[in-house]
């Protein structure tokens, strides 16, 4: 027998232990640190020991208690980033599809992974009312806004076969990180995006918009798309999409949105996000707002012959084998990924399991706690609000104490590693026009309202121990 062997009654022990484990980590969220009692030299050390030559056998499995030890939890008090809670159905579906281990390149190799993708990919573009829009998973935002600026590229100026030639992108100038990597990466050139300036809500400024576009077919230059954010990753901010909509259609540009954080949004306040789907492509991440372990990303499209275009050259090895137009199907014609995960197998049970109601709801909720954190902050007497709450996420900072931009910076920066370290609530950070505030994002279903509540006192208890110390 291989030595890699594992009768079915030894996996059936080491699953129950790993499920226990889980089990018994998901009991305990509660009550654990918000961000573990580690540094990088404990964490080298806990995990520095040389691999065995000699298998060690179910012993293996006594360090994950190391591993769990080691990582910032799934808490309900997590509110970093914007990283959903980690669904547990999805995540037992995650074990059985590494246990399928299907490569859902084609419908060839991964037939049922593949059937149900597609399922899942068209029903979640219905349900935001982008009927007939079609798509695939991927790693997630940044992956999904490379491609789609693929797509766009080759629909307009077309660089696959003899390489790029500079067209111009416009989007908002609160913009994702991922936008400017993907121009380069794309022989674009980030100096062609031009970053648009926002309005007082931190939306795309439509006025500049245009004016931008037509300086540039002035200057000879080629307008290629406008990205539009639906749910900006600083302040949840929705540019406005049905104008944008219209003005790509007038001056025939791709109109790209980028729903990573806030598109599956509309599946609780639809009126909201009006205009999406219009969108030429369209991003979504269910590894954030809907509460998906990582990784879950979606691209969606209103033109499969668009992602062709872009992504469709195969060797013979995964030609598909069949004219039947649903065997003969594959996502590397319509993707970047060839060798693919089965991702839609969690989202899918999930959303079995609990029902579209439910996340609804969870989505709900996390608008709610934003607003309720909101007016926390400003009833608190001692902290302000920074930017406009669009979606669920809450910027806001403890006010300078020398009337300097300068020292509130210093000042909110030590008070969130004081907050970090005390261990209590997760809160991240943004840099906004006015400077480094603090951050507060709800896309977390464990989340209550006595876990919001715990928000402002640690902030303050933290700028007490701060000013103390200074
Ligand atoms: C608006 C927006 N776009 C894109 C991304 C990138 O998504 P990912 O981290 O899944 O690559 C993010 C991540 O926070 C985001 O907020």
């Amino acid at each position: 027998m291989n030595a890699l062997q594992l009768s079915a009654s030894e996996f059936r022990t080491l699953a129950a232990r790993v499920t226990g484990l889980a089990a018994d980590y998901l009991a305990s969220l509660g009550d654990l640190r918000t961000f573990p009692e580690v540094s990088g030299v404990s964490s080298l050390k806990a995990f520095g020991e040389a691999l065995p030559e000699k298998g060690l056998g179910p012993a293996a499995l006594d360090a994950l208690t190391t591993v769990l030890e080691f990582s910032r939890p799934p808490s309900p008090r997590f509110f970093g980033y914007v990283l959903g809670s980690g669904e547990p159905v999805a995540a037992l579906a995650d074990l059985l599809v590494s246990v399928l281990n299907q490569n859902v390149t084609a419908w060839r190799s991964a037939p049922a992974a593949v059937t149900l993708e597609r399922h899942v990919v068209e029903a979640l573009a219905a349900a935001l009312n982008c009927h007939g829009h079609r798509g695939s998973f991927c790693g997630g935002g940044s992956m999904a806004n490379l491609m789609a600026l693929a797509m766009a590229r080759e629909s307009h100026l077309p660089a696959n076969a003899s390489g790029a030639t500079a067209g111009v992108v416009y989007a908002s100038n609160e913009v994702h990180m991922s936008i400017p990597k993907a121009m380069a990466l794309l022989g674009l050139g980030r100096t062609n995006l031009r970053l648009i300036p926002t309005d007082e809500c931190l939306r795309m400024s439509l006025a500049q918009l245009r004016t931008a576009i037509t300086a540039d077919r002035a200057a000879g230059r080629v307008p290629l798309a406008v990205v539009a954010t639906a749910g900006t990753v600083n302040t949840g901010s929705i540019d406005p999409l049905p104008e944008i909509a219209a003005l790509c259609r007038e001056e025939r540009l791709w109109m790209h949105v980028d729903g990573a954080y806030g598109g599956l949004a509309a599946l609780a306040e639809p009126e909201r996000f009006a205009g999406l789907e219009a969108a030429d492509s369209l991003s979504l991440d269910p590894h954030k707002w809907l509460y998906q372990p990582l990784d879950c990303g979606v691209l969606l499209f209103k033109d499969a012959g668009a992602a062709r275009a872009a992504f469709s050259y195969s060797g013979d090895y995964v030609r598909p084998l069949a004219q039947d137009r649903l065997e003969g199907f594959a996502f590397f014609d319509e993707s970047l990924e060839l060798s693919r995960r089965f991702r839609a197998l969690k989202l899918w049970l999930s959303l079995r399991y609990h029902g579209l109601d439910a996340f609804r709801r969870a989505i709900r909720e996390d608008l709610r706690h934003a607003q309720l954190l909101a007016q926390q902050v400003a009833a608190s007497g001692r902290l302000e609000l920074a930017a406009p709450v669009a979606l669920s996420a809450v910027c806001f900072r403890y006010p300078s104490q020398e009337g300097h931009p300068a020292d509130g910076d210093r000042l909110n920066v030590a008070i969130l590693r004081r907050v970090i370290e005390r261990g209590r609530v997760y809160l991240s950070n943004a840099t906004l026009a006015s400077g480094f505030v603090l951050r507060a994002c709800f896309v977390n279903h464990r989340t209550t309202e006595a876990d919001v509540a715990r928000i402002v006192p640690e902030v303050l208890a933290a700028a007490d121990e701060v000013l103390a110390a200074r």
